[in-house]
């Protein structure tokens, strides 16, 4: 059984790579927008865990950089508070104050040069400090209406060339559409090569998104199955309980196809859909995510029947009344801006022509759920008698979030002497195979932007052509006959026309 896994129960046995390959040593990191919402949620505390885990240590220096007016002790306190609020469990007060030591603050306008000129200065002292040169990030978590003015900063100032020559980290939405996209692409090149540059989608750092590959290519029995022979449909949900929270003003702009479409969800199309790499590098599995991503069948002119956007209205979220999404912070009270999506989408190769995926995303919606659902065929006879009818077709389940779990529904002979038959699911829960452990897709995809491997960043044809996807959908979306807003009320599972999308086709969502 040796490297093998139980299925339930036992912990599995883990191959652990040695802890020296992951330590970072010494590096020096930026985040522009370092008191932001994304800063404090998820980045500052991804860099305490890996702190925590001795992956950094001593030789790391972090600057945030941002309009607010904080200094650097005053960023200490924010970044620590940030830590025991997001990290309640594993926060430990000696270790955070060790940690926020090795955080300094600018603040100042995007815009202007003497910023930046302060930044080189900074890093350049880092440099300077003795012992091997620092490996260099800098993180742009800043709004997409900000990421020109940074680039073409960046690129005036020298913090792109020489001795201060780093990488650089785009957040998500990589421009707002393919035109913006492709302007950002060649401002970015202007300065940086593309080996330098990491556009960052955290789904990509979540070990069940991963594994997808890792399941289909190394496991021998169900790659055959995985086609349009087998294979009945597939549907892809992110369902989110909470709103925009206070992310008003991004959200205006992106609403759900640019915050999660564009990017997540067309990333786990591509993992579950694309053929076998020739190899794990980066370049091999880019080439096959791009490959299956121009198969994606753009949307009609006129959207027709096969979207449906919608925007939540007050509810009741949890058991406590929820506001409606034209009622939150720095949002119009007419805004049009969607909050749900959901979509068929047809892939044009040999393997999946005819298959369709339907994707669907929403804020406000009953619960938490991200997962990826592979729908078998049904058996082609039902030979059991009149007892079954409901018989379920096999499913192949992927749970992301909250749970990460992968489950295989199967029908099986009730106990007894009946000729009824159950569905039951063999299941795979990672925290009761791998045990719990607090992590976050931040600290893979820093580490391994640090190390230089971008398998988990987006390239450039392959942001372009999920831009290629989205824009036609989301014209059809401007030019067409708009429902009228808001459509579904938070707590609901999203407007009435997004379960007739399924039954239509004679199919259904499963539960959130
Ligand atoms: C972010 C979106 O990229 O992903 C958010 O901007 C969303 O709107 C979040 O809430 C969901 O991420 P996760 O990891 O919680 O599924």
């Amino acid at each position: 059984m040796d490297g093998l896994m139980e299925i339930k129960g036992k912990p599995a046995k883990l191959c652990e790579e040695p802890e020296d390959d992951l330590s970072l040593g010494r590096f020096a990191m930026a985040i522009f927008g370092g008191a932001g919402d994304l800063a404090q949620r998820k980045l500052l505390p991804a860099l305490y865990l890996l702190y925590l885990k001795g992956r950094i240590g001593g030789d790391f220096t972090l600057v945030g950089l941002g309009h607010t007016q904080l200094t650097d002790e005053t960023y200490r306190e924010l970044a620590g508070h940030a830590v025991k609020e997001f990290l309640p469990g594993s926060f430990d007060e000696k270790k955070c104050a060790e940690f926020v030591s090795h955080l300094g603050y600018l603040s100042g306008d995007m815009g202007d040069a003497k910023l930046y000129a302060a930044l080189s200065r900074k890093l350049a002292g880092c440099s300077a400090a003795g012992g091997a040169a620092p490996n260099i990030v800098l993180y742009l978590a800043v709004p997409p209406d900000v990421l020109e003015t940074i680039t073409v900063n960046l690129g005036q100032s020298g913090l792109c060339a020489g001795a201060l020559a780093g990488k650089i980290i785009v957040e998500k939405p990589f421009g707002a559409d393919r035109a913006s996209a492709a302007r950002l692409n060649a401002l970015l090149r202007r300065s940086f090569s593309e080996d330098r540059i990491y556009r960052i989608d955290h789904y990509l750092g979540k070990d069940t998104v991963q594994n997808m590959l890792y399941f289909r290519f190394g496991n021998s029995i169900f790659e055959p199955l995985w086609n349009r022979r087998y294979i009945d449909h597939v549907q892809i949900t992110v369902a989110e309980e909470i709103g925009i929270e206070h992310r008003g003003r991004f959200y205006e702009q992106a609403g759900v196809v640019r915050d999660i479409i564009q990017n997540h969800m067309m990333q786990l199309l591509a993992l579950t859909a694309m053929e076998p790499p020739v190899g794990f590098d980066a370049d091999r599995i880019r080439d096959e995510k791009v490959k299956v991503l121009r198969t994606v069948r753009p949307a009609p002119a006129n959207g027709g029947p096969s979207a449906v956007f919608g925007q939540y209205g007050p509810g009741n979220v949890g058991g406590a009344p929820a506001k409606g999404y034209r009622q939150e912070d720095r949002v119009s009270p007419a805004s049009d801006s969607p909050t749900f999506f959901c979509g068929k989408f047809f892939l044009d190769s040999w393997r999946w022509s005819g298959v369709p995926f339907y994707l669907r995303s929403g804020k406000r919606l009953p619960g938490r759920r991200t997962a990826i659902h592979v729908q078998f065929k049904a058996a082609p006879l039902q030979i059991f008698g009149g007892s079954c009818e409901a018989l379920e077709p096999n499913a192949l389940v992927f749970d992301i979030e909250p749970r990460e779990k992968i489950s295989l529904l199967l029908n099986v002979k009730q106990p007894g002497i009946s000729r009824k038959l159950s569905s039951v699911d063999m299941e795979l829960d990672y925290e009761d195979s791998f045990g719990a452990r607090q992590h976050s897709p931040y600290e893979r995809l820093l580490i391994d932007c640090v190390r230089g491997d971008l398998t988990l960043f987006a390239r450039e044809d392959e942001v372009d052509t999920t831009w290629s996807i989205i824009d036609p959908l989301m014209k059809s979306w401007q030019d067409g006959p708009r429902p009228e807003f808001p459509n579904y009320a938070a707590g609901s599972p999203g407007p009435e026309e997004a379960a007739l999308l399924m039954e239509r086709d004679g199919r259904r969502w499963r539960d959130i």
